[in-house]
């Protein structure tokens, strides 16, 4: 049965939630699960703005014929081509096969290859507009937010951006569209950090410049793919993501990452942390063996401060602690300052292993000299531990 919504006069919310999905993207843990966002702006043209996942197909379907009535549809806009948002785009052509696809040059590309898909389609590149009645849709250019084809609509009457992936979120809805209604910050926000940051960290540059067209603009309503619109108070989500995007820590606080067999340098890591807590400063620590590596990173980023402590395993890193460095660095980590903490019970070597992996992202700045365990802490590593928290929590409370 359709379950659709009207969100504003004559735009209806389509999508529809995944709460059994295991792996968004096969990568992403989503325990509060997914949604699939489309939308469909009803005018003296009829437009439908990307359509979703396999997993919602059917619903997604009942909800167009529900929301069209006997209305045709006129043009389907694909913002973005990856298939959590066009996997239903050849069945949505099949029945509409009047329907004409407007796209940019590289998404028309894509839906050839994909689906072999030469029909109808209208080009539109960065400014284009598209009258559809008492509206005139104008099409922004954002590229790499997420992929290279992706556009964004702007609904300028009625101040709507469709925003594509652009600040979606991990996490189902529940009835309540609307972030005022579902407590963003309580429901959604550590989702939507760990969301932006392992779909679109990488490309801050490219958030950044899109940032900047959507400051020019009157804006109301913001529709992304995945999680909540906006209708109130989306500067403050705006303001997480120019910070987001410019590399800078969301808060002044410090957080400890440990890899250890035994125990061992779960003891440093901690003595570390409880020599930053007695100053006042908040920390947080985590297993990197057990926590997933989707959450670390949006840790590590929301972070100002970041200790690695890992104990030396086949003479290198041990390896959720190296997987863990190689994924912030492929997401561009940066501008951070660091500490490291090795263990080893006869070649410790970890140490210079992971400093010579943060050294070579951008702008890092390392707190004090590794400090050393040999095989369980001691009365001379325990010291050098608490000087080194001493030395994190003085270092953020100087900023
Ligand atoms: Fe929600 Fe980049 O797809």
């Amino acid at each position: 049965m359709q379950n659709c919504q009207e969100i504003a006069a004559g735009l209806f919310y389509l999508g529809g939630n995944d709460r059994r999905i295991a792996l968004f993207e096969s990568a992403y843990p989503v325990p509060r699960g997914v949604s699939y966002n489309s939308y469909l702006l009803k005018d003296e043209k009829n437009v439908l703005l990307d359509t979703v996942d396999n997993a919602v197909s059917d619903l997604f379907f009942e909800n167009l014929t529900f929301a069209l009535g006997s209305d045709t549809l006129d043009y389907v806009i694909v913002q973005h081509m990856e298939p959590d948002h066009s996997a239903t785009f050849a069945r949505l052509v099949e029945r509409y096969p009047d329907v004409t696809v407007v796209t940019s040059l590289k998404a028309a590309q894509m839906l050839k290859n994909y689906f072999g898909f030469a029909g109808k389609t209208r080009i539109v590149k960065e400014g284009d507009t598209l009258s559809v009645g008492r509206r005139t849709l104008t099409f922004v250019a954002a590229p790499m937010v997420h992929w290279p084809e992706v556009i964004f609509t702007y609904v300028p009457e009625d101040g709507i951006l469709f925003s594509a992936d652009a600040f979606g979120t991990f996490g189902a809805l529940s009835g309540n569209v609307f972030a005022d209604w579902a407590g963003f910050e309580r429901e959604y926000l550590d989702d939507a950090r760990r969301y932006y940051f392992n779909i679109v960290g990488k490309y801050g540059a490219q958030v950044q410049s899109v940032l900047k067209k959507a400051a020019g603009l009157n804006i109301s309503l913001v529709c992304p793919l995945h999680g909540p619109v906006w209708r109130e108070d989306f500067g403050k989500y705006l303001q997480k993501y120019l910070t987001w995007s410019a590399y800078e820590p969301e808060e002044r606080s410090v957080a400890v990452f440990y890899a250890s067999v035994y125990g061992h340098t779960q003891n440093a890591a901690e003595i570390v942390a409880s020599a930053v807590a007695a100053r006042g400063v908040r920390v947080k620590v985590y297993d990197v063996s057990v926590t997933h590596t989707s959450e670390l990173l949006a840790e590590a980023f929301r972070a100002s401060h970041v200790v690695f402590a890992s104990t030396t395993y086949n003479n290198g890193i041990f390896v959720s602690m190296e997987n863990f460095l190689n994924d912030l660095k492929a997401h561009a980590f940066q501008n951070r300052a660091y500490a490291v903490v090795e263990n080893g019970s006869w070649a410790p070597q970890a140490g210079a292993l992971m400093d010579g992996v943060l050294s070579s992202m951008k702008n890092m700045r390392r707190i004090g000299e590794k400090t050393t365990v040999l095989s369980a802490v001691g009365a001379d590593s325990a010291q050098a531990l608490r000087e080194l928290g001493a030395a994190i929590a003085a270092d953020v409370k100087a900023e």
